[in-house]
């Protein structure tokens, strides 16, 4: 997948964490070396199909061994499933580490910002930071106190930099509070649901703080609304494509033929969006590519991530090629 180096792994150790979030160490068969904030990419079964999912690199070593955590998730697609069944000895496909979240080594303070299981990539990010002595703080928001992940080692790189607030026990984070204590040019890196990022973005808009000091990590895996089936219809084609609860939208339209382009496959780079022609059912955006403004036009959605929350969708794909070429029946008899 994007020209990336694939690798047979094997899981050496499973542990879990917390009661619903179990880490893995994988054995690659050469040193790794990831930066921080890195992810790797996974081959996992969903349903017969091969699908792949990424998973942040929370620690990597030079005898090949890659630690990753996944959470389980009640709304999956069926990844988390698959990982979670992962025993000492399964073979395991993985990508070489890719570097898309970087902690910002220059600026003046860095706020990590985590929700839940998106502690994973901003561990490294603290362990990096700390080695270079740079100025460090870092809220933890976790549901309960049982699923602090990682919070010893957080608390000996951090100290009293690391705020967890527990949402059972504490009151409501003050988020206005917590990005307006950054200097000007102070960088926020965040990982968590869609709604916190989604909190924090509106945040550091109405504090006119420049776009390119806030990173943020996502895997496009959280939604408003529980996962579930829905139907698109794309009447250019006279298709109607079920796009299941283990499925992407984006893998059921090109599964039906519908070729449909992606890249970061994350809700990220908006290649894989999609114009939407009437939605009977709620649209829920999973995205970070198009602003809140935007996502309430309903005028455009990300395939790859993005769902409807019971119902139908009809959309008119990106696609302009040959309206036949790719159909399952055409490609059929033309390969026949
Ligand atoms: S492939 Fe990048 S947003 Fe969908």
């Amino acid at each position: 997948m994007n020209g990336l180096t694939w690798f047979d792994t094997q899981v050496v150790q499973a542990r879990d964490l917390t009661p619903t979030v179990r880490e893995f160490t994988l054995q690659f068969p050469q040193a790794v070396t990831a930066a921080a904030g890195a992810h790797i990419n996974v081959q996992v079964m969903v349903g017969n199909l091969p699908e792949t999912r990424s998973y942040s690199i929370v620690d990597s070593h030079p005898n090949g061994h890659v630690v990753i955590a996944v959470k389980a998730v009640d709304a999956s697609r069926g990844g988390s499933q698959y990982m979670r069944l992962l025993k000492p000895g399964t073979r395991l496909r993985a990508s070489e580490p890719v570097s898309l979240f970087e902690p910002a080594w220059n600026a003046p303070e860095v706020l990590l910002l985590a929700g839940g299981i998106g502690v994973t990539p901003l561990v490294s990010h603290a362990r990096a930071l700390t080695q270079r002595r740079r100025p460090v703080r870092m809220a933890y928001l976790v549901r309960n106190a049982q699923e602090q992940a990682y919070a010893d080692p957080l608390r000996d790189l951090l100290g009293e930099a690391l705020d967890i607030h527990v949402a059972d026990a504490d009151p409501a984070p003050d988020l206005h509070a917590l990005i307006s204590a950054l200097p000007p040019d102070g960088q926020l890196a965040m990982c968590g649901p869609i709604g916190l990022m989604e909190a924090v973005r509106s945040i550091w808009a109405q504090q006119g703080r420049s776009r390119a000091n806030l990173r943020y990590e996502t895997f496009g895996a959280s939604g408003h609304h529980p996962t579930q089936a829905f139907t698109v219809h794309v009447p250019r084609l006279g298709i109607d494509v079920n796009v299941g609860t283990g499925q992407t939208m984006l893998d059921a339209l090109n599964a039906a033929g519908v070729a449909t382009l992606s890249n970061c496959r994350r809700g990220e780079c908006g290649l894989c969006s999609v114009d939407i022609i009437a939605a009977n059912g709620t649209i829920d955006h999973r995205d970070v590519f198009y602003s809140p403004a935007q996502q309430a036009e309903q005028r455009k959605m990300c395939a790859c991530v993005s769902r409807i929350a019971g119902g139908s969708v009809t959309i008119e794909p990106a696609w302009r090629g040959d309206p036949d070429w790719g159909r399952p029946e055409i490609l059929q008899r033309t390969t026949s």
